[in-house]
């Protein structure tokens, strides 16, 4: 298999009756998917500056590790509210119900760092604009966001590209 898209798997109804789950599991348990995917993340920003990789929780945290570590770069992670240890910023975000929170640590990433954002799926884009936000507050500049899969139908390229932020994703689904 030569594609990313060919690793990934798709579950009718879960979690819930009409949506069609992108379970990206089977192709972080593929060794040559798995390569294939952090290689394809980080290949547009390969010769720009990046100073950290901050990861969304939690399948993020498995890709943006890696991305980290090929790029010989620190990690940051973005977690859900009540988490990480240390003093934290806060950020709410939208979710299909109600509105959840992502936190990072104040002293993750230093003023002019440049942060390279990197998740799982970008769906409607709420989870990586709170991201950005994070990084921006803390005084890092976004060099890009990179996605294994992207749902264009629910915005959320347009909404990050309307920030100014590069979106990088390896494949959509309609
Ligand atoms: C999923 C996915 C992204 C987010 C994308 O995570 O891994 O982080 O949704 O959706 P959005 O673009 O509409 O914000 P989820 O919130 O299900 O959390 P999890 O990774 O902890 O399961
Ligand atoms: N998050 C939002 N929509 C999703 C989908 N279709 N598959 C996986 N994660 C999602």
């Amino acid at each position: 298999m030569a594609d990313v898209r060919d690793y990934i798997r798709t579950i009718p109804d879960f979690p819930h009756e009409g949506i069609l789950f992108r379970d990206v599991t089977t192709l972080f348990g593929d060794a040559r998917g798995f390569r294939m995917a952090v290689d394809q993340l980080l290949h547009p920003f390969i010769g720009t500056r990046i100073d950290r990789v901050a990861g969304l929780e939690a399948r993020g945290f498995i890709l943006g590790g890696a991305v980290a570590h090929q790029l010989s770069v620190g990690f940051v992670p973005v977690r859900k509210k009540g988490k990480l240890p240390g003093e934290t910023i806060e950020e709410a975000y939208q979710l299909e119900y109600g509105t959840a929170v992502l936190e990072a640590h104040v002293d993750a990433v230093q003023p002019g760092e440049r942060v390279l954002i990197v998740d799982d799926l970008l769906a409607t884009g709420g989870t990586a604009e709170a991201g950005i936000s994070l990084v921006e507050r803390l005084g890092g500049e976004v060099a890009g966001c990179a996605f294994v899969v992207d749902l264009p139908d629910l915005g959320g390229r347009r909404r990050l590209e309307a920030l100014g932020v590069t979106v990088h994703a390896l494949t959509a689904y309609e």
